[in-house]
């Protein structure tokens, strides 16, 4: 979705630059393989890594700099109620990269999707008014309707799974009843 909006896109793994070769092939141009210090050095970086592979990968990868916009797409599926209840899932994620901007977007639409946006309206949260517009505008221009929640706390629940904003289809009046009713 993001080469076909004329992004030009870093993709990293954990297996290595080589590994990525089919997939940069099925892909096409606009995609480049990397490391994932170089991938992080990107001005948005999406997060698409099981959730405990975070903080290791961001142990190695380094702290992030506040100019850099971090999506965070991943769902702390079973771990977060023990280890994050405090906060949610993205505060720590934002508390783990450093001084990265994180914005919660990503992570209750299901991969399928993410290939035929479509339109679907998508919840996306962060702390910093910038940064949410940015994303927004990124999710805009791949062909989603973003609709903004003002903090990563808020959508904590709604957002994480099993939380009513979680995978879901709906219109942008329905999601924003649904986050205005949920927050
Ligand atoms: N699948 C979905 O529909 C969906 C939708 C929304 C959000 N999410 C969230 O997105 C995240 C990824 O989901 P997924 O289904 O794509 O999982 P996945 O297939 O298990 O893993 C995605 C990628 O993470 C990489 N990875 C794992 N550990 C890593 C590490 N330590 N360093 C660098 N890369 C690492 C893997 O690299 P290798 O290939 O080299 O192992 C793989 O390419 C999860 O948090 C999930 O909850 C998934």
């Amino acid at each position: 979705m993001l080469t076909r909006a004329g992004y030009e896109v870093l993709i990293a793994n954990r297996r290595g630059r080589v590994s990525l070769g089919p997939l940069v092939d099925e892909i096409g141009s606009g995609v480049v393989p990397a490391n994932a210090a170089e991938a992080a050095g990107a001005p948005i970086v999406l997060l698409a890594v099981p959730y405990d592979a975070v903080e290791e990968l961001l142990e190695d990868v380094g702290p992030i700099p506040r100019s850099t916009v971090l999506i965070d797409a991943t769902n702390a599926w079973g771990g977060w109620e023990a280890r994050e209840a405090e906060s949610g899932s993205s505060e720590a994620v934002a508390r783990m990269a450093g001084g990265a901007r994180v914005v919660k977007a990503l992570c209750t639409v299901h991969a399928n999707r993410l290939a035929a946006p479509d339109g679907l309206a998508v919840p996306l949260a962060g702390d910093d008014p910038a940064a949410r517009a940015t994303v927004a505008r990124l999710l805009d221009r791949v062909g989603f309707r973003p609709v903004e929640i003002a903090s990563l706390r808020a959508a904590a629940v709604p957002m994480a799974p099993n939380g009513p904003l979680f995978g879901i289809t709906v219109d942008e009046a329905t999601l924003r009843d649904l986050i205005s009713a949920s927050s």
